[in-house]
């Protein structure tokens, strides 16, 4: 049965990966293919929300009744994150953003020096968009949900990254063969900062964008509630 408990309220949701310029020709990017995040924006629209879809990078259609904002990098995601996030009920940051870029945009194509000559790339940290809109909530009671991907001690590392990044959820999968990366299927455990803990088995990442929005919706106050 179509259900629109997300009715009335403003969901923002990043996705795919940013791609951080060395030159006019080439970045540092990631594999995120933004499956999950247009998951999530799809899901979202389905059950009544208003959805803002911030996509870096991600060669996928535009979701229909979806705001999409294309960006680029990381800084630019910041911005659109920012601007979105200032009246949202909920943010889903799903986009896999570059910890690092380039120290400087050089303006011509990097040339090959010499015979065996190779450049160093001086990297600079990105800002962490995650810890930063945990940190200053646009408004109290806005629901914050983090992605993680981990290899080993899941549970563990997955508590530890949700503590430090001051999110509400942390939807964490372990990266595998199969898993994550570009693929159609997802499994992740969904961690609560009040301590719940939502195994999500292998599957659809439709059906673990619903059992993200589940956990949002019993958390969320809408705004325009009195
Ligand atoms: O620290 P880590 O990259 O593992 O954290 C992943 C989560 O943090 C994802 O939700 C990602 O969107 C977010 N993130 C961010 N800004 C960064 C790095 C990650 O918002 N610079």
């Amino acid at each position: 049965a179509a259900t629109t408990d997300l009715a009335g309220t403003h969901v923002v949701v990043s996705a795919g990966g940013t791609r951080e310029p060395l030159d006019p020709v080439r970045f540092l990017g990631n594999r995120s293919s933004g499956k999950q995040g247009y998951a999530l924006a799809r899901t979202a629209a389905a059950r009544g929300a208003r959805v803002t879809l911030l996509s870096a990078n991600a060669e996928l259609p535009d979701p229909a009744g979806v705001d999409v904002v294309h960006v680029g990098t990381a800084v630019q995601l910041r911005e659109a994150v920012v601007k979105a996030a200032a009246d949202a009920d909920a943010v889903v940051m799903a986009a896999a953003v570059a910890d690092f870029r380039p120290a400087v945009y050089a303006p011509g194509k990097i040339k090959k020096q010499g015979d065996s000559g190779a450049p160093t790339v001086e990297l600079v940290r990105n800002p962490d968009i995650l810890a930063e809109i945990s940190a200053e909530r646009a408004r109290p009671g806005q629901i914050v949900v983090g992605f993680a991907a981990e290899t080993d001690d899941v549970l563990a590392n997955g508590r530890a990254k949700l503590a430090r990044k001051g999110c509400d959820l942390l939807v964490v999968n372990e990266v595998g063969e199969r898993k994550t990366f570009g693929s159609e299927e997802n499994e992740a455990v969904i961690l609560g900062s009040d301590g719940a803990e939502t195994p999500v088995p292998y599957g659809p990442k439709e059906a673990l964008a619903d059992r993200i929005w589940d956990e949002v919706v019993r958390r969320v106050t809408p705004a325009h509630a009195d």
